[in-house]
């Protein structure tokens, strides 16, 4: 199951480099989701981590697909975190620096009681780790745990891993 959806990583991810910035290698997981074993593999992936999780997140725009497809097969609720300005207040809001540029990540300060939770924090793709950083920070903020963290594909050689707290971060793909 795991080798399934790495092979579809693998074989179907489209890299471009200089994109959306000079310097920066971008990996765009399209292809991967549109494929009908690829997308099922790395939902099933990633529906296994994190047994004890009561709530998944899936973080805006392109960790959505992961978050409403895991909390599909798990029966879960989910969170989607949005970039900021979407969202009426009250807000809980984190900024953050990407690997190109600034933003700032948010999450309803109310109607969602977070309080004890476990969260199963997802996203597609792993690279400074400053998104899934902010992610985790706002659901400490309102008194959740994330229990995991699980992106398809993590850029190594970023060391985001190395801005996560003291959940444990899966990847299906380490490049
Ligand atoms: C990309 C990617 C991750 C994030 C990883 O999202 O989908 O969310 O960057 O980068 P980091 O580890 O350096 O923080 P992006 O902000 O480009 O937006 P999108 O998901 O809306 O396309
Ligand atoms: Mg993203």
């Amino acid at each position: 199951r795991s080798t399934r959806a790495a092979e579809a990583v693998e074989r179907l991810t489209r890299w471009h480099d200089d994109f959306p910035t000079p310097g920066v290698r971008f990996a765009d997981l399209t292809p991967v989701f549109a494929d009908a074993v690829g997308f099922h593999a790395v939902i099933d992936h990633l529906g296994d981590v994190a047994a004890d999780a009561d709530l998944v997140a899936g973080v805006d725009a392109r960790g959505f697909l992961l978050g409403a497809g895991v909390a599909a097969v798990r029966g879960t609720g989910v969170v989607a975190v949005r970039k900021a300005g979407k969202l009426p207040p009250p807000v809980l809001s984190r900024e953050y620096t990407l690997e190109y540029g600034s933003a700032a990540l948010e999450i309803p300060a109310d109607g969602i009681d977070l309080a004890g939770r476990r969260v199963l924090l997802l996203d597609d793709v792993l690279a400074t780790g400053g998104t899934l950083a902010a992610a985790a920070e706002l659901f400490a903020s309102a008194g959740a745990q994330v229990v995991a963290a699980a992106v398809v594909l993590e850029l190594s050689f970023l060391n985001g891993r190395a801005r996560q707290g003291d959940y444990p971060l899966t990847s299906i793909v380490r490049r």
